[in-house]
């Protein structure tokens, strides 16, 4: 277990929105509690994750399954299994480069409206802008629709998630102040998202969508096998809006904001891109920044069987909530673990142990997007500081929020300047 004492007051720890913030430290601080009749056990050990993520005594658990639907993401055993290989020819690991060419179309319009910004001088909610082209990305590959550049779709998918993950907030940490006026909002906002949902698929319908996609797979599915209804459609396609947009936007608002926070290292970025061929900086910059935020910050899992891990023995319905948060930040494992310090991640580098860096998870359900992800990170971020610096407008104190991905509390007013080279 970290201690608090330790995570504090690390020498060089200079900014405020780098150190653990309190509503995880709550968690931290209650250790395993009852919950009705189940306990539950937070891990922040890689020794404990690696065997919660490999044991089949623990399964994905019920919470978000239902705020969100039995998609791939929150289900498990047979359906899971069925689901996992009708998918994964669509997201091939061993072609990593198979959506290179959607990820340089929706890169083009992110690319046109930051020209434009620029051009006005005026700021712009960095997260919103980025959410806007993961969309337009995971519509285009998944669905086979190409969205308008300057499409609408953001701040209906940021009500859904946001009020799902308030809603997930009251069953993970019962002591934790929620907000009921926003939990409130969740039955609206999902019937919105299901509007457009279903406006999707009748449009796959319509175009005879091919199997490139994932929605030609789910229709095929579902014109052969009685069983496999609309809602199963539509729980696939929630499941791949909520993975495939909000965790990439996420990662791309933390690397812009930590470089911001650390211009020395954003110009070596740029001198980098400039002047070799190499991108072994950004590289590294992207790693680090998804090991101090990683944007699934948890992960949790039921024992469906007893099982002993370390000093706590699970019994049927036990949680184990895995904080990757605080894996990614275990002393034990990383040296001065709130500093921003990619050459961790210098090439050649080895991780302390296999499960202190998981941002994609691992085991059975390691993420599908795992290539798209990284793909779409590293291109956008790459063309965007060859072009671009993203700067920050206000010096208000920064505070991450525990949505289903971790994230800025609030979007983040930035200013885009074109930079001289
Ligand atoms: C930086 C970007 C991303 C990160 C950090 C990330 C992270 C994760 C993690 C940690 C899991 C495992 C959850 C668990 O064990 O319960 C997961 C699963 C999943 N992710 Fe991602 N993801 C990213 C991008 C994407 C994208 C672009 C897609 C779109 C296809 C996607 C689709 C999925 C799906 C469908 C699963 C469920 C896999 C299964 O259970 O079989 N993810 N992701």
């Amino acid at each position: 277990m970290i201690s608090l004492a330790t995570m504090h007051h690390m020498p060089g720890s200079n900014h405020d929105f780098m150190q653990p913030f309190e509503r995880i430290e709550q968690l931290m601080n209650q250790g395993p509690r009852e919950s009705g009749s189940k306990k539950i056990v937070l891990i922040t050990d890689p020794e404990d994750v690696q065997l919660v993520m490999h044991s089949r005594s623990m399964v994905r658990n019920e919470t978000m399954r239902s705020l969100a639907g039995d998609g791939l993401i929150f289900s498990d055993g047979k359906k899971w299994r069925e689901r996992r290989r009708a998918l994964q020819p669509s997201f091939p690991p061993s072609d990593p480069t198979r959506h290179a060419a959607d990820v340089d179309w929706a890169l083009a319009g992110l690319m046109d409206r930051l020209h434009a910004i620029a051009d006005t001088s005026e700021t712009f909610p960095l997260l919103e802008e980025l959410l806007r082209f993961t969309t337009r990305l995971i519509y285009r590959v998944a669905f086979g629709i190409e969205l308008p550049v300057d499409h609408d779709m953001a701040p209906m998918l940021i009500r859904f998630f946001d009020t799902a993950a308030e809603t997930s907030m009251a069953f993970i940490d019962a002591k934790s102040p929620v907000n009921i006026e926003v939990m409130r909002q969740f039955p609206s906002a999902r019937k919105e998202l299901d509007r457009e949902i279903d406006s999707i698929i009748e449009r796959g319908r319509r175009e005879s969508v091919g199997e490139e996609h994932v929605l030609g797979t789910l229709l095929r599915m579902e014109a052969e096998d009685p069983a496999f209804t609309d809602e199963d459609i539509r729980d696939e396609i929630r499941t791949l809006m909520l993975a495939g947009a909000e965790t990439t936007s996420n990662v791309l608002t933390w690397l812009f904001l930590l470089l911001d926070t650390h211009p020395d290292h954003r110009k070596a970025i740029e001198n980098e891109l400039d002047n070799t061929s190499d991108s072994e900086l950004l590289q590294s910059s992207i790693l680090e920044t998804m090991r101090l935020f990683p944007p699934v910050w948890f992960i949790s899992r039921q024992a469906v069987a007893s099982i002993t891990v370390s000093e706590n023995t699970f019994e049927t319905d036990d949680w184990a909530f895995i904080c990757t948060y605080l894996v990614h930040r275990n002393p034990d494992y990383w040296e001065h673990p709130n500093d921003f310090r990619p050459d961790r991640f210098a090439p050649g580098y080895a991780l302390p142990h296999r499960y202190a860096w998981f941002p994609f998870g691992g085991g059975r359900h390691l993420c599908l997007g795992k290539a798209l992800g990284e793909l779409e990170t590293f291109e956008s971020a790459r063309r965007i500081l060859q072009t671009f610096r993203i700067v920050r407008s206000d010096s208000k104190p920064l505070k991450p929020r525990l949505g289903i991905v971790l994230k800025p509390f609030d979007d983040v007013p930035m200013r885009v300047e074109l930079r001289a080279r």
